[in-house]
């Protein structure tokens, strides 16, 4: 194992010097490491979308009947495609082996065909993942994190994986060691590259993945490889430990000034809570990551961050604010611990003479310091609204990130970035792809975050709205099934519109409309029937409640009675609607704007009878299950099919034999009598 490290160090000392006098290739010095560290190979680290970053083996790859491949990556962005590495033995055949990780799951390509996997990668954090490939039967077992989750089989083939091709890193290739698309590229770290030229069992796998056994590979070994890299692509140096272990706890941490509600209240939003640190080393990682901004977060004084502990129910009792439990671990104190008895309850981080040392304060609103949020695993933030047609600039999904202009960011999935912009004064929204697609938000009070629903300036043209022009959009954590109130806060999507307040802005039931109209509707124009040649339905139900006079000399009678008219209007889309379908009446204004079927009774005395102006009212009738709407729409709502009905008040007719018309159009009358 030694004497190999050493032949690594001198083969590739040699290809350093090689390469000192082009400058424009990237630092491909491959650094020493101790044995508590690997080496990974980072490509596009800015996360901008290139087809010039990528790293070639240079060692001969060989020629693999049965195999098994493993490898640990650390990815930062997807990419439409994103292409892990890619195999070509020759021009036209270029997918000989080809291990995409893209955001809709993992995808490996052998002699072009593929084993398709809806397995997730995730973001930001290392992840080990192995493919094994039996020869005699066509086998494929897919494994990440030690877990087999994924087999198949491909067609059988006396072919082999025929060596010495071209091997590539962070590309795709379309011809051979070329051809290469910045959306078919990898934005990430990987290490540990290992390929064996026989099936790994499980047990195996599972003990490489969690580190508690290492073997080079027989066929490739990660240590002997030899990679030329060009571009946005360097060498790094990881801790072995960081990379073997499995998700750690994650924290961000607000450097504004917000009292404890609105401290509780953006944790929540972003998806995590308030945090409490749970060791010595989280406490200090917080400690040291906030303590540029004590100053302004405390105003000068010693208490400047909020943690979320209280000992409000019994004095010297600490638990966590969200789930009530009494605290797994308490740093040092300042002092001989908690001081203010049973007037200071909450808990804060001191800086100053007491670094990261404990205080208790009194739990008041009027206090304000900075705040660090938790969160047991990475939430994503989706952005909605207007500018997120198809081929919007900006992404669907974004992350919380390392800090841009003092605040944290939101890094996009894929390719654009929100960040607090200082010179503007503005959150701007850029695409990577585009740096001319922006949108900036600026906020009315220094420090507010655009989370929840914000009005957003657009500085290019997007989704056909122009430039200059103004979109709402909705950055929140609430994903299917929920609705973002403007503040932020997550609800169920059943509370939206059901005539009961439950965001603490009441925005839930503001802007209740239930029809979507699609662009081009027509009042006018009756809706399509079902089929070609069809008659479209409209039932009409007619309950007579009562016959007050009757006069017989005129052959006349005065008729009370109930009408409903119920239609399908299959343009429509509809939101927010309940199963119970009182709840589903549409507004004065929707039913202005819709078509709805009129009623003439004909021969009635006095007034000839239409309907609608007369008490009448409209409601949609929820039919089957409600699918999600697009992302462009401003706010969530589920669209649904149905049926409209219109309910009359009772009338009173007075006629000698009830005649009607329903009129679809002038174009399309037609009769009915009752007598
Ligand atoms: C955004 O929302 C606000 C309030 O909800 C509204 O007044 C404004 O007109 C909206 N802006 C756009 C561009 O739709």
């Amino acid at each position: 194992m030694t004497a190999a490290a050493v032949v690594l160090l001198m083969l590739t000392t040699g290809v350093t010097l090689g390469q000192e006098s082009q400058s424009s290739q990237p630092d491909s010095t491959v650094p020493p490491i101790g044995p508590q560290e690997v080496r990974t190979i980072l490509l596009q680290e800015d996360g901008t979308p290139t087809a010039s970053s990528f790293a070639r083996l240079n060692t001969s790859f060989p020629e693999l009947f049965s195999f098994t491949v493993c490898y640990r990556i650390h990815l930062l962005r997807f990419r439409e495609e994103s292409t892990l590495m890619s195999y070509a033995i020759s021009e036209n055949r270029d997918n000989e082996l080809r291990m995409d990780h893209r955001m809709t799951g993992y995808k490996v390509s052998l002699h072009s065909r593929w084993a398709k996997t809806l397995l997730e990668t995730p973001l930001n954090q290392w992840a080990h993942f192995c493919m094994s490939f039996d020869h005699p039967t066509g086998e494929w077992k897919i494994y990440r994190d030690g877990e087999l989750t994924d087999s198949g089989a491909f067609p059988r083939t006396e072919e082999s994986l025929k060596g010495n091709g071209a091997y590539i890193i962070g590309q795709e290739q379309d011809s051979f060691g070329g051809g290469f698309q910045r959306d078919q590229s990898f934005s990430g770290e990987i290490t540990e590259l290992n390929f064996w030229s026989r099936v790994l069992d499980n047990d195996t796998i599972r003990k490489f993945s969690s580190c508690a056994e290492e073997e080079a590979g027989d066929a490739l070994a990660w240590a002997s490889q030899i990679w030329d890299i060009h571009g946005k692509v360097k060498w790094v140096v990881r801790q072995k430990d960081d990379i073997c272990r499995q998700q750690k706890r994650a924290f961000t941490i607000f450097p504004d000034r917000f009292s404890l509600s609105e401290a509780i209240h953006l944790c929540q939003v972003v998806g995590g809570i308030i945090a409490v640190p749970q060791t010595e080393e989280e406490n200090t990682w917080i400690y040291n990551e906030s303590k540029v901004h004590d100053a302004y977060c405390s105003r000068g004084q010693s208490s400047y961050l909020w943690l979320g502990a209280n000992d409000e129910k019994q004095e010297r009792q600490w638990v966590y604010l969200v789930s009530g439990e009494p605290l797994s671990w308490e740093s040092k104190w300042r002092g001989d611990g908690p001081n203010g008895g049973t007037v200071e309850n909450c808990l804060v981080m001191l800086s100053g003479t007491f670094p990261g040392r404990w205080s208790d304060i009194a739990c008041l609103d009027t206090y304000s310091f900075c705040v660090p949020c938790e969160f047991e695993t990475r939430t994503t933030i989706y952005l909605k609204g207007p500018a997120m047609c198809e081929g919007s600039p900006f992404n669907l999904k974004y992350m919380l990130g390392e800090n841009v202009g003092g605040r944290p960011s939101l890094v996009g999935f894929l390719h654009s970035d929100i960040y607090w912009d200082e010179e503007r004064g503005a959150w701007v929204m850029r695409s990577l792809k585009n740096p001319d697609a922006v949108a900036t938000w600026t906020p009315i009070q220094e420090g507010m975050y655009p989370l929840g629903n914000q009005e957003w300036t657009l500085q290019t043209e997007v989704c056909g709205i122009p430039h200059g022009g103004t979109v709402n959009l909705t950055l929140s954590v609430c994903g299917d099934g929920m609705f973002t109130c403007k503040d932020g806060t997550c609800i169920s999507l059943k509370q939206r519109c059901d005539l009961r307040v439950d965001c603490p802005d009441q925005s839930d039931e503001s802007e209740c409309s239930i029809v979507d109209l699609p662009e081009g509707y027509h009042i006018s124009i009756p809706p399509p029937a079902s089929a070609e040649n069809k008659t479209l339905p409209i039932y009409l139900t007619i309950n007579i409640i009562a016959f007050p006079t009757i006069v017989t000399q005129d052959l006349t009678f005065i008729a009370s009675m109930q009408l409903r008219l119920r239609w399908q209007d299959t343009r429509l889309n509809f939101l927010n609607l309940h199963d119970d379908r009182t709840l589903n009446l549409l507004s004065e204004e929707a039913v202005a704007s819709v078509w709805t079927p009129r009623v003439f009774f004909k021969n009635a005395r006095g007034n000839i009878f239409t309907n609608l102006e007369r008490g009448s009212r409209v409601e949609g009738i929820r039919q089957g299950e409600a699918r999600p709407g697009p992302p462009s729409r401003p706010e969530e709502g589920k669209y649904t099919a149905s049926e409209y009905e219109i309910v009359f008040f009772p009338l009173q007719i007075h006629t000698t034999f009830m005649e009607y018309d329903i009129s679809l159009s002038p174009l399309h009358d037609t009769r009915h009598i009752i007598t």
